[in-house]
């Protein structure tokens, strides 16, 4: 009966195959990805939702600046004002959540590392942002001798980035994904993965996206068999912090 069974589904399969169907139906392929992590997604709050935390979920209202509540609100609870941290964002644009860490953490052995290509995004994102959009124009200036931007594409400068700076220095991590799309934050998460240990802090500033960060995060924990825990967030989740628990 198991032969049965399997014989019918590798036969199924040769002739869905077979019938090439990515040249009529490729166009339920993204909403039916949109369908499937829109039910993840929403299966995520469940799981995560803690009590006691920051967490407007439900708002009617999402207002971008919530999100500088969201860091204050984790610095002080996780004392990361103090802390000798590496501070590192995949994505900076023009530096506004980059700066705004560099003057809230005031340890002086605290670095600082922003990744962007500074050109704007490598690949369409959704349907309102085309490849390009967000060209910051010229890196932003910071006068802060522990913070440097590596331009590029992330996927051409971590690889050498990653060579040459020790990173495996027992310091804090708080990596802020802030790259909006599902491939650029999935190859930022597996890049840096080694490097989290229980305790560091990861950001997402467009989490509830479902097709895009949210969807890597799902991707990568399902693969690299991590967890994290929920420490803090804003706008229905759009902007969350959390916590490496393994
Ligand atoms: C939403 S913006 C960052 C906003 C910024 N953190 C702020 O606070 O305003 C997203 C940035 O990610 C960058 N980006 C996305 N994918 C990238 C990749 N693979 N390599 C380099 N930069 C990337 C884009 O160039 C863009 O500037």
């Amino acid at each position: 009966m198991k032969q049965f069974v399997k014989t019918i589904q590798v036969t199924i399969k040769g002739i869905l195959y077979w019938l090439r169907p990515h040249l009529y139906l490729s166009f339920l392929s993204k909403p039916a990805l949109l369908f499937h992590n829109v039910i993840q997604m929403s299966k995520w709050i469940q799981k995560n939702k803690q009590a006691n935390i920051l967490d407007d979920f439900f708002t009617f209202k999402r207002d971008h600046q919530k999100r500088y509540e969201l860091y204050d609100y984790i610095l002080k609870a996780k004392g990361l004002d103090q802390v000798e941290c590496d501070y590192i964002e995949l994505g900076v644009y023009q530096g506004q959540s980059f700066k705004w860490w560099v003057e809230h953490n005031t340890h002086p052995n605290s670095r600082f590392y922003g990744f962007d290509t500074f050109e704007g995004l490598p690949e369409d994102w959704g349907l309102h942002f085309k490849k390009g959009s967000m060209n910051a124009v010229s890196i932003p200036s910071i006068q802060d001798e522990r913070a440097q931007f590596i331009k590029g594409l992330f996927q051409d400068t971590i690889p050498g980035f990653l060579q040459e700076t020790p990173l495996n220095n027992g310091k804090r991590k708080i990596i802020h994904f802030d790259a909006d799309l599902f491939s650029s934050t999935l190859y930022g998460l597996g890049m840096l993965s080694v490097y989290l240990k229980p305790g560091d802090i990861v950001l997402f500033d467009e989490f509830n996206v479902p097709n895009s960060e949210f969807y890597a995060l799902k991707m990568f924990e399902d693969s690299y068999y991590r967890e994290f825990k929920l420490i803090a967030a804003v706008n229905n989740y759009y902007q969350i912090a959390m916590e490496v628990v393994k």
